[in-house]
């Protein structure tokens, strides 16, 4: 019941870790996935990795912070494949910044990139989903429980729960059901300056003593897009090894 066969899939960050691996298990799903991203070049090498042929996988510049870019990217998707079946929002920035130092432009950035975008593709993807479709927006464990150094980017993170929540119940009676996932810590670049910081503490109040793999987020993306989760709608499900509850 895993089986995107002939699905049209956009993902948004798709250059990044959880990105990229999200894309590698639609694809090996059957899915033709689309992979767009400010990294131009880094969707377009991740793409070719899927399908060198382009058929089954390519690659579009993205910049989800606007609007009217987002609009091309759709208009571009929807010229070659008619419509979309799932769309993933997996672009994110995580910049660490104190209160008394973040000013305008600093949280201006995080909320487009993180949260901004979320809706640009949103809304620009509706038209062209059919009943059945899905979208799964990446969150995080912090817009549930915050993020010292990181208010803007939990500020954002929270936002997009609740996005979510709104677009499940006004686009159930279209069909389209609308989740999200809400990763712990995870090996990608992103975390790489909070483990160097933080790891040995992260990882002791994880019961899972670990971190989680980009995999194991693209798995449940993946799972929520499928006819397994054809009556969820409105939900986050947590990826984070325990860490949510333990803490
Ligand atoms: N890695 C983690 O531990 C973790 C935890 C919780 C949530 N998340 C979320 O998961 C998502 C993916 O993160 P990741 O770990 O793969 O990080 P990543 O840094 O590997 O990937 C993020 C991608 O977003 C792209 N991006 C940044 N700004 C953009 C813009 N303006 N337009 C289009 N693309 C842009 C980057 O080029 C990059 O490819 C993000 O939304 C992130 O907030 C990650």
């Amino acid at each position: 019941m895993i089986d995107f066969e002939a699905k049209v899939v956009l993902v948004t960050g798709a250059a990044g870790g959880i990105g990229r691996a999200t894309c590698r298990m639609f694809h090996g799903a059957g899915a033709c996935v689309v992979l767009a991203d400010l990294d131009g070049e880094g969707a377009r090498r991740a793409a070719a990795e899927l399908d060198s042929s382009g058929d089954t996988a390519w690659s579009i510049a993205h910049d989800t912070t606007s609007s009217a870019d987002t609009d091309r990217v759709v208009a571009e998707v929807v010229a070659r494949h008619g419509r979309i079946d799932c769309l993933v929002t997996a672009a994110g920035v995580f910049p660490p910044r104190p209160i008394l130092e973040m000013d305008d432009a600093s949280w201006r950035t995080v909320m487009a990139v993180n949260l901004d975008g979320v809706l640009y593709a949103s809304r620009a993807a509706i038209p062209f989903m059919e009943p059945g479709s899905s979208m799964g927006h990446i969150a995080s464990v912090a817009g549930h429980r915050g993020s010292p150094m990181h208010a803007h980017y939990a500020a954002a993170k929270g936002a997009v729960l609740s996005l979510s929540r709104s677009l499940a119940s006004e686009l159930a009676p279209l069909g389209i059901r609308v989740n999200a996932v809400s990763p712990g810590i995870i090996a990608t670049t992103m975390t790489d300056g909070l483990m160097a910081r933080k790891g040995d503490m992260i990882l002791a109040s994880t019961p899972m003593g670990r971190m989680g793999t980009a995999e194991e987020v693209g798995g449940v993306i993946c799972f929520l897009a499928s006819e397994l989760a054809s009556f969820v709608t409105g939900e986050t499900v947590h990826v984070n090894g325990g860490w949510y509850i333990a803490s």
